[in-house]
């Protein structure tokens, strides 16, 4: 990785709507519902939001609508000290939703209106070729235009930097090779792991295999996430445990490992030490209810008792 400091998110920014309820509800049924918040989420914004709150330098790619929704993403960005110049707006459609609900095990369900996230376009990240020039990492996920997608993964070569991608949400049909031949480090969870690989990737050692089966197909590194069994980490298929607490709400973990782990590579530290710092980080969000209300700064990282 060059001696830049800068990472780079491209992806999507969404409102969540989240209501908190004892089982999710079957077809046609209504259930009472508990906790409503509205929060800002979305795979993309989500992860920028953890690496600056876990020490990076950030700046965040992505599109929200001309809408009450958009200006607030924008502004909780800017709070965070994340760099918007390359965000846009458009007047085409709203900006990001996301409706879930969390049942009483934390786990969740979530709908997404991708809505300005599905506009950002090839061209949208040509035309921020700029912010490319000083990262030392882009970070992409699938909430966004694979095209947009390919562009920045593309971009991110040509200036030298360390293209990490979180394939989720889980792609609902092969992702190309224009994209995937630059990744750099890929960093599914079990079920993505499973597309890629095409069998269950349901223990350390399917994951071990899945890492290495991948390797073959031209992946250079891999970190499968295992939930509340932790990381698979590299090629050396190294286990870093999760750390014990108690889950109160699952979303965003995966974007809070993925923003940390990056957080943690900028300043140096090896894959192994930058995933067991990322499950720490983890831990803290699914001990909270929200995504980025539920992320935790660099100081509570540091103080946590090991
Ligand atoms: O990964 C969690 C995120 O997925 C939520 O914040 C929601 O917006 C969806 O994008």
């Amino acid at each position: 990785m060059k001696q830049k400091e800068n990472i780079i998110v491209v992806g999507s920014a969404n409102t969540d709507i989240v209501i908190g309820v004892e089982r999710f509800p079957k077809p046609g049924e209504t259930l009472a519902g508990h906790g409503f918040l509205t929060n800002r989420g979305g795979k993309g914004a989500n992860q920028a939001m953890a690496a600056a709150r876990l020490g990076g330098s950030v700046a965040f790619v992505g599109k929200v609508g001309n809408d009450d929704y958009g200006r607030q993403t924008i502004e909780a960005l800017n709070d965070e000290g994340i760099d918007t110049r390359y965000m846009l707006t458009t007047d085409e459609t709203h900006s990001g939703v996301a409706v879930i609900t969390i049942d009483g095990h934390g786990e969740n369900s979530i709908i997404v209106d991708g809505g300005a996230n599905m506009q950002l376009s090839a061209a949208d990240i040509e035309a921020a070729e700029e912010v490319f020039r000083d990262a030392a990492i882009v970070l992409l996920q699938l909430e966004t235009p694979v095209d947009a997608l390919t562009a920045a993964a593309r971009l991110a070569h040509r200036h030298g930097a360390y293209v990490v991608l979180n394939p989720a949400p889980a792609p609902k049909s092969p992702l190309p090779e224009a994209l995937l031949s630059h990744v750099d480090l890929l960093i599914p969870n079990q079920t993505e792991a499973e597309l890629f690989c095409g069998y269950a990737v349901d223990s350390m050692d399917t994951a071990a295999k899945a890492i290495s089966d991948l390797r073959e197909k031209g992946i250079r590194q891999t970190i499968i996430t295992m939930g509340g069994h932790g990381a698979v980490v590299g090629i050396e298929a190294e286990h870093v445990a999760a750390y014990p607490t108690t889950v109160v709400d699952t979303t965003a973990a995966g974007d809070t490992f993925c923003g940390a782990l990056c957080s943690a590579l900028v300043r140096g530290s090896s894959l192994k030490e930058a995933a067991d710092f990322a499950c720490r980080a983890a831990s803290v969000t699914v001990s909270r209810m929200g995504a980025q209300q539920a992320m935790p700064r660099l100081e509570e990282i540091e103080a946590m008792s090991l």
